[in-house]
């Protein structure tokens, strides 16, 4: 039995979204998780996960080990008692602690697989749900968005805590990635993120409402089938990333280079201080916008259209 999970970036409403406020997402196609499972004849789960150098029986993790607690919370989601023997093969090509998902990836793709080889298939719901859990045991207190997206595998808007949206660009466009190389862990900057906001609660409420009005405006422009109008509010919510002090040396270069190449906009995305950028391009200046990363420092870039 097989299952795959697509990465995913966030183009508007990073941080804000973790105070309610609307954030915008869609799945990148270009980088997945693909996980099989089988029968196997030696006792207890086992896991292969070459890209991590995971080779491990399940009873031999952590008890908040993000692999094992997810497979664990599926078993008995399906009902299945005793613990049946098999082989899990996760294999990944979604970047770690890049913002592009990776963790709700493997446990969108582990729950799908091992739901279907149980004969217990689960609805989108239910996956999601289930793998919010594990997204708790990554980042503490996650909004929700990362593992939504992934589930779903479509563009959402996403306002934590309310019905999932889903919805559809009009036409379709292409943004370019850009990777600092740097890594961030997002809980650090979403901690320091709320010390700030506690510190200064208007100030911040009234970023997180300027990037409310961005992403729902955003949506509107994507919807309706107006792309090229994003551009400028990619910028704007850049500013205001920069304002909640999740920018960083390496995200600012990457980000004035894409402009600088012809970029209609660009910004940081995901939890910030290192991690990726996203700037919107058109057929003709990916591959300038693209080149112009690299040779500003970017480790890695993904050409993706969201459609
Ligand atoms: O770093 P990423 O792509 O996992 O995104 C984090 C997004 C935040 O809004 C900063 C945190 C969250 O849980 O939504």
């Amino acid at each position: 039995m097989k299952a795959s999970a697509p990465g995913k970036i966030i183009l508007f409403g990073e941080h804000a979204v973790v105070y309610n406020r609307p954030a915008l997402a869609v799945p990148v196609n270009q980088v997945h998780v693909d996980v099989a499972v089988s029968e196997s004849d030696q006792p207890g789960i086992w896991i292969h996960a070459p890209n991590i150098d995971l080779l491990s029986d399940l009873a031999a993790l952590p008890p908040d080990h993000p692999i094992g607690s997810v497979i664990l919370k599926t078993v008995q989601h399906c009902g299945v008692s005793p613990l049946p023997t098999l082989s899990l093969t996760i294999e990944s090509s979604i970047p770690v602690a890049a913002g592009l998902g990776s963790g709700a990836a493997v446990s969108v793709a582990i729950i799908r697989a091992l739901s279907t080889f149980f004969s217990h298939p689960l609805i989108d719901d239910q996956i999601n749900k289930l793998a919010f859990e594990t997204e708790k045991l990554h980042h503490g207190a996650p909004s929700g968005i990362d593992n939504t997206v992934i589930t779903y595998n479509m563009p959402v808007y996403y306002i934590k805590g309310q019905p999932i949206e889903t919805f559809k660009p009009g036409q379709p466009f292409t943004i370019v990635i850009g990777d600092t190389g740097v890594p961030a862990p997002t809980k650090d900057s979403v901690a320091d993120v709320r010390r700030l906001w506690l510190r200064d609660s208007n100030r911040f409420d009234s970023i997180f409402n300027e990037v409310a009005q961005i992403s729902t405006m955003a949506r509107h422009f994507i919807e309706s089938g107006r792309p090229q109008l994003l551009g400028e509010l990619m910028d704007h919510n850049h500013e205001l990333l920069r304002q909640m002090t999740v920018s960083s040396p390496e995200l600012d270069t990457l980000v004035y280079a894409a402009r600088k190449a012809g970029a209609p906009g660009a910004k940081l995305s995901g939890g910030g201080r290192g991690g990726n950028m996203i700037a919107l391009v058109n057929a003709d200046s990916a591959k300038t916008v693209a080149k112009a990363l690299i040779t500003a420092g970017a480790i890695r870039t993904i050409v993706t259209e969201v459609k």
